[in-house]
């Protein structure tokens, strides 16, 4: 099989995105008006150089991530931008295949352009809503997210925000997403708040394990319900002080599925290559994983790259994507009724692809 007939049959595949922050999955081009945009609004040209995404070959360390995370959250600061994200976002994943998306974000005040929390979830909802007014092929499910550096109080005060959303937003905001930077603060002190948020019906989907986090790590998955692991890159290494494996046994055992971001990790270095990532380690133990993007714009990536990734780093069939991206609907936080219309849409497609039995190399 060549590279374009993988990387069409990539394209090809009906997929499902599980874990994408707003604020870094723009396209080239939204992010170009926006920059624009708010160059032009407060006269200030500066923000034309500002490095904000990462190029090929371009691998920088996860904290310069959060450095350029930053930039990005002064220029997305107010309702249009908040719109425009996410309305072009759900057209991109659409054009790419992807039928049913789970879009994270962190809500912001900010004062000067009267951007609110509320503001912030309703106008995302605005755009969802949107673009399910135009028929556009995809379901949208919104998850809020609880930024580690921002302290306990106000993940309670997200939690409460989360909840009230959760029971007035036709069923589009499913749950929390805890991330932020993973060298801030201890998950640990989170804890009482993933329980009320679970306790309230929330779906938990907690980055962990992103760096060797294992002492935090350990007690958040012996003590919370967790729905699904963001990253989980050190999962399966050994703890430093005895070098017992407890993570891996308690994730294997829980069979808590994880959020597999390969172009991510390898861009922010905390994976060495496509070859070593831990999507190996799990897949080959039937552990359930899901191909997911991170942030398209930041590290430039789209969910059928990460596809056309996987398959090269690990020679997985057609078949073996196939059955990757199908079991990606067990996994996401939909109601039963959206699981078994997906799972129709995907027989739809299957007739008409070809998948064989052969490796990528092969
Ligand atoms: P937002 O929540 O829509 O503003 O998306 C950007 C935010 O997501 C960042 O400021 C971080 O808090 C979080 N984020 C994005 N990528 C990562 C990651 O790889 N690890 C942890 N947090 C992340
Ligand atoms: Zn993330």
């Amino acid at each position: 099989m060549t590279r374009q007939s993988l990387k069409e049959f990539c394209y090809q595949l009906p997929k499902v995105e599980l874990h994408t922050h707003l604020n870094t999955s723009f396209s080239d081009k939204t992010l170009q008006e926006l920059v624009d945009r708010k160059a032009k609004l407060d006269d200030n040209s500066e923000y034309r150089s500002w490095k904000l995404t990462f190029t090929e070959n371009d691998n920088c360390p996860i904290d310069e991530s959060f450095t350029l995370f930053t930039f990005l959250h002064k220029i997305f600061n107010d309702e249009y931008s908040i719109y425009k994200l996410t309305y072009d976002i759900i057209h991109e994943y659409a054009a790419d295949n992807v039928k049913y998306l789970e879009l994270r974000s962190t809500p912001k005040d900010v004062p000067e352009t009267g951007l609110t929390w509320p503001v912030y979830v309703d106008t995302m909802l605005r755009a969802v809503r949107d673009c399910r007014a135009e028929e556009v092929d995809i379901v949208v499910r919104i998850l809020i997210s609880i930024d580690r550096r921002k302290g306990v109080d106000v993940a309670r005060q997200t939690v409460s925000l989360a909840d009230r959303y959760l029971h007035d937003s036709d069923g589009i905001v499913v749950g929390i997403d805890f991330s932020g930077d993973p060298q801030v603060g201890d998950a640990t002190d989170y804890i009482p708040v993933f329980q009320s948020a679970h306790e309230k019906g929330l779906k938990l989907a907690l980055h962990l394990a992103e760096i060797p986090n294992f002492e935090e790590t350990l007690n958040v998955l012996k003590q919370c319900h967790c729905d699904r692991i963001g990253h989980g890159t050190c999962l399966n290494q050994p703890s430093p002080g005895d070098g017992r494996k407890e993570l891996e046994e308690i994730v294997l055992q829980k069979k808590i599925p994880i959020e597999a971001c390969m172009t991510s990790n390898v861009k922010t270095k905390t994976v060495r290559d496509y070859e070593s990532h831990h999507l190996d380690f799990w897949y080959k133990r039937n552990h359930p994983v899901v191909l997911c993007t991170d942030g398209k714009g930041v590290y430039q990536t789209t969910v059928s790259n990460e596809y056309l990734q996987a398959a090269e780093a690990f020679n997985l069939s057609r078949q073996n994507l196939w059955d990757l991206s199908f079991d990606s609907i067990n996994h996401t936080f939909a109601s039963d009724s959206v699981k078994s219309m997906l799972r129709a849409k995907w027989g739809e497609v299957k007739s008409k692809m070809d998948i064989s039995p052969y490796g990528c190399n092969s």
